[in-house]
C-alpha cells in the first residue's frame, strides 16, 4: 500500500495502438468515472499524433495526459522527434522516458536518460522514468545492478525538490506484454530496492515522496494485490488499457 504522502497513481500506456476516435472515445468514459481525483491519480498516454485531440476532450477533469516520449533539445535537425515544448503546447502535462520499447526496439542508451528527464522537467512535464531488467539479466542475478545503472541514467540532473514531480516504474521486460505478470514478492523486492537508491541518492524525504509504480501484463483480477504490497504506488497499465472494460476496473481498484 502506498504511503499517504504519496497519491496512487493509474497510467495507461497506449503504445501505437488505438485510432482517434477509440482514443477520444476512452477518454470520455474515463473522465465519466474518475470524480473529483482527490483519492487516485489517473493519467493516459497517447499516441503524439493524437494530444491534441485528447487533452481536448480530457479538459476540465483530473485525467492526466501524456507523451510517449521525447526527444531533449529544443528544436533542430532532429526529424521524427518531438520536443518537451511541443507536448506542452499541445496540453500534455507528462511524459514517458525510457520505456522499455524505447530501449530495446529502438535502441535509446542510458546515456540519453538523464537528459531526457531533465528536458520534461525543465518544461513542466512530469516524467515518468521506466526501469526495468531483461530475463537473461534476471536469470543472472543482475537485476539490481542493471536497475541501478538505469537509474544512475535517468536521476543524473535529477535533484531532491524534483521528487515530488518524477515517477519511476518498475517494468520487467520479460512481463511486459507477455501476459506474465512478476509475482507481488518480485515487484516489491525491485521497488523496495529502488527506494532505497532514492533514499542513498536524493535524501530520506525525497524517497518518501517519489512514487515508484509497477508495469507489465496488469489486469483487473492482480492490480489490487499489486497496488496492496508496500512501495507500489501505482500501476502502468499497456494492453489492459485499451479497453473500457478492461482499464476502468484496475482505476478503480479497490484499496481495501
Ligand atoms: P503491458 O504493458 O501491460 O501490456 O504488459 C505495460 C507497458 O509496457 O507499459
Amino acid at each position: 500500500m502506498t504511503h499517504k504522502s504519496r497519491k496512487p497513481y493509474i497510467a495507461g500506456n497506449w503504445k501505437m495502438n488505438l485510432d482517434r476516435s477509440k482514443c477520444l472515445d476512452m477518454v470520455k468514459i474515463i473522465k465519466s468515472r474518475l470524480g473529483d481525483g482527490n483519492d487516485r491519480e489517473v493519467a493516459v498516454f497517447a499516441p503524439s499524433i493524437y494530444l491534441a485531440d485528447v487533452t481536448a476532450v480530457a479538459q476540465g477533469s483530473p485525467l492526466g495526459v501524456g507523451g510517449q516520449n521525447l526527444w531533449y533539445e529544443e528544436n533542430g535537425a532532429f526529424t521524427g522527434e518531438v520536443a518537451a515544448r511541443m507536448l506542452r503546447e499541445v496540453g500534455a502535462d507528462r511524459v514517458l522516458v525510457g520505456h522499455s520499447e524505447r530501449r530495446h526496439v529502438f535502441h535509446e542508451p542510458d546515456e540519453w536518460m538523464g537528459r531526457k528527464v531533465r528536458a520534461a522537467l525543465d518544461r513542466d512535464l512530469l516524467p515518468i522514468y521506466c526501469v526495468g531488467e531483461t530475463i537473461e539479466e534476471r536469470r543472472g542475478n543482475r537485476t539490481d545492478r542493471v536497475i541501478k545503472r538505469q537509474l544512475d541514467a535517468g536521476f543524473e540532473k535529477v535533484r531532491p525538490e524534483d521528487a515530488h514531480r518524477i515517477t519511476v516504474a518498475y517494468e520487467p521486460v520479460w512481463a511486459i506484454g507477455t501476459g506474465e505478470t512478476a509475482t507481488v514478492e518480485q515487484a516489491a523486492a525491485v521497488h523496495k530496492m529502488i527506494r532505497k537508491w532514492i533514499a542513498q541518492r536524493l535524501g530520506d524525504e525525497a524517497s518518501q515522496i517519489t512514487r515508484v509504480i509497477y508495469g507489465g501484463s496488469v489486469k483487473p483480477d492482480n492490480a489490487k494485490q499489486l497496488m496492496a504490497a508496500e512501495d507500489i504506488d501505482g500501476l502502468l497499465v499497456g494492453g489492459a488499457s485499451l479497453q473500457a472494460d478492461t482499464f476502468i476496473p484496475i482505476i478503480e481498484y479497490d484499496a481495501r
